[in-house]
C-alpha cells in the first residue's frame, strides 16, 4: 500500500489541513501551545478512549497531531482541518453528521463516536515533513 509524504513547513501554528492517504482524509494540524496544554490537563481518566497526548504524537514533536479525517461513528468527516473551522466545543474537530466533539488531541469527547481519531502509522523524514504510511 501507498505511503504520503506530507510537508508541514507551510502549516502554521493553529492550522489544521486535510489532505489524503489512502483515498480516506487526512487531517494534519499543528497544534499552539495553548491546546496543548489543554490536552495535557485532561484526566485521562475521564475519557471514553484514554490516552494522552505524549500517546498519539511523535517524542519531542507533540506540535504535530496526525489522525485520519474519518469520525469513529459512522465514518463522515469532522469539521476543523481546512474548511470549516467550526471546531466543536472541545477545540478540535466537530463532526456535524451526529454531533461528535473531538478535542485538541482529536480525542472523542462528547457524541455518539465510540474512539478517538485514528492515529495512522508516520514517521518524520525530515523537521518538516512526515510519511505516512
Ligand atoms: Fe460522526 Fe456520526 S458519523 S457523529
Amino acid at each position: 500500500l501507498a505511503s504520503t509524504e506530507v510537508d508541514l513547513s507551510a502549516i502554521q501554528p493553529g492550522q489544521a489541513i486535510k489532505t489524503t492517504f489512502r483515498s480516506q482524509p487526512l487531517f494534519v494540524r499543528h497544534l499552539t501551545p495553548k491546546e496543548i496544554a489543554e490536552a495535557d490537563k485532561v484526566d485521562v481518566a475521564t475519557l471514553r478512549d484514554p490516552q494522552t497526548l505524549e500517546e498519539r504524537t511523535v517524542d519531542g514533536k507533540k506540535q504535530w497531531l496526525i489522525t485520519m479525517g474519518v469520525c469513529t461513528h459512522l465514518g463522515c468527516v469532522p469539521l476543523g482541518a481546512g474548511e470549516g473551522e467550526n471546531r466543536g466545543e472541545y477545540g478540535g474537530y466537530f463532526c456535524p453528521c451526529h454531533g461528535s466533539s473531538y478535542d485538541t488531541a482529536a480525542r472523542i469527547r462528547k457524541g455518539p463516536a465510540p474512539k478517538n481519531l485514528e492515529v495512522p502509522e508516520f514517521k518524520f523524514t525530515s523537521d518538516t515533513a512526515i510519511l505516512v504510511g
